[in-house]
């Protein structure tokens, strides 16, 4: 027997604002053709003047509790994943766990773009030392807010949005066909600190700053460690990889999720993409695509996901679940 935190369910919310490629051309010296043929990304969503983090956060976490048919007093632990909070304190978490009325205690985590495998791994750890119950995780960005949006290297390529998911422990067998997280692997390298960071912050320059980003050294860092961290998840849990259904991968690149397919041999069906629609939506990208593949139906109870991201840090990480 093991102790395990199964997901209940999902859910997702996305900002009404959609701006495309063609948008963008208008501010910055860019084209659809460059964006596309480089990312993948075809339009984002950004959110309107006053909708802040809290707010994503909440859509989605009520969203995630409807589907997992629980009510918010039974949730005992809120972990949120995000580089974009309300405030500089208190933890954008707290304002959700008070718009939700939800009891124990709630904490904001920041690791970026691979922040929501993160959170995922804290609140499993949470739940697996007797700590939490159930916890509610979360993703949830205005990223756009961080945006130089002269800058065409970076101005193009992210969105905003929010994920969630309702992580419930329980007893398991032990073995690789329990529901729930099977294992998660996180690694960080504060080495390469200045290849993807913002400019500010309350202890250097007390602005909030704006995102620099080395593009081609992320890339490369991307390929290799997320290579790396996917082969780790499988290799702890003795399995192949042609027992992924689902590969739910940070979205920050088309080149990069193919990258990882490819290497993995997963067929392009089993790839969950959203970064066309959503771009890089930094620590909700993975519950938004997860959320999408669940309602639409293509997850179904029992199938093996493979998650991973990576991100400013730089910090990476992937997560094994059975649904
Ligand atoms: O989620 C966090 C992790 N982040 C990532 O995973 C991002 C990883 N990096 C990337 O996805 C890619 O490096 C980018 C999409 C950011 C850039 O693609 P690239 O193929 O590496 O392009 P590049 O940076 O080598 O730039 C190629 C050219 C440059 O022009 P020159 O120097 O060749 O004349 C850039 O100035 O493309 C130019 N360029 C643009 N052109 C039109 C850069 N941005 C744009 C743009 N529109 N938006």
């Amino acid at each position: 027997m093991a102790k395990r935190s199964r997901i209940l369910g999902c859910g997702s919310y996305l900002p009404a604002n959609v701006v495309t490629n063609r948008d963008l051309e208008q501010r910055v010296d860019t084209s659809d053709e460059w964006i596309v043929q480089r990312t993948g990304i075809k339009s984002r969503h950004i959110a309107a003047e006053g909708e802040m983090t809290s707010d994503l956060a909440v859509a989605a976490a009520v969203r995630a509790l409807e589907h997992a048919g629980v009510d918010a007093g039974s949730i005992d632990c809120i972990v949120l994943a995000t580089t974009t909070p309300d405030n500089t304190f208190p933890a954008t978490a707290t304002k959700v766990q008070a718009a939700l009325g939800t009891k124990g205690f709630a904490l904001d985590i920041q690791a970026v773009c691979a922040g929501f495998v993160y959170a995922l791994s804290i609140a499993d750890n949470f739940i697996r030392a007797g700590q939490a119950t159930r916890a509610l995780v979360i993703g949830a960005e205005t990223f756009s807010r961080l945006l130089d949006w002269n800058d065409r290297t970076t101005c193009v390529l992210f969105g905003d949005g929010a994920g969630a998911v309702v992580l419930d422990g329980y007893e398991g067998a032990g073995t690789s066909n329990d529901r729930g997280l099977l294992s998660t692997h996180l690694h960080s390298d504060g080495a390469h600190y200045d290849l993807l960071y913002v400019d500010g912050g309350p202890s250097s320059t007390g602005m909030t700053g704006h995102v620099r980003m080395h593009g081609q050294d992320i890339f490369r860092h991307a390929v290799s460690k997320l290579s790396a961290v996917v082969e780790e998840a499988l290799t702890a849990n003795g399995l192949e990889p042609s027992a992924v259904d689902w590969l739910v991968p940070h979205q920050a690149n088309q080149r990069i999720i193919d990258g990882i397919a490819r290497k993995l041999k997963l067929s392009s069906d089993k790839v969950v993409l959203t970064v066309d629609r959503h771009g890089n939506t930094s620590a909700a990208s993975i519950p938004l695509a997860l959320c999408e593949a669940v309602h639409d139906g293509r997850i179904k109870r029992g199938d093996l996901i493979l998650m991973e991201a990576i991100g400013g840090g730089l910090s990476w990480g992937s997560a094994l679940v059975r649904w």
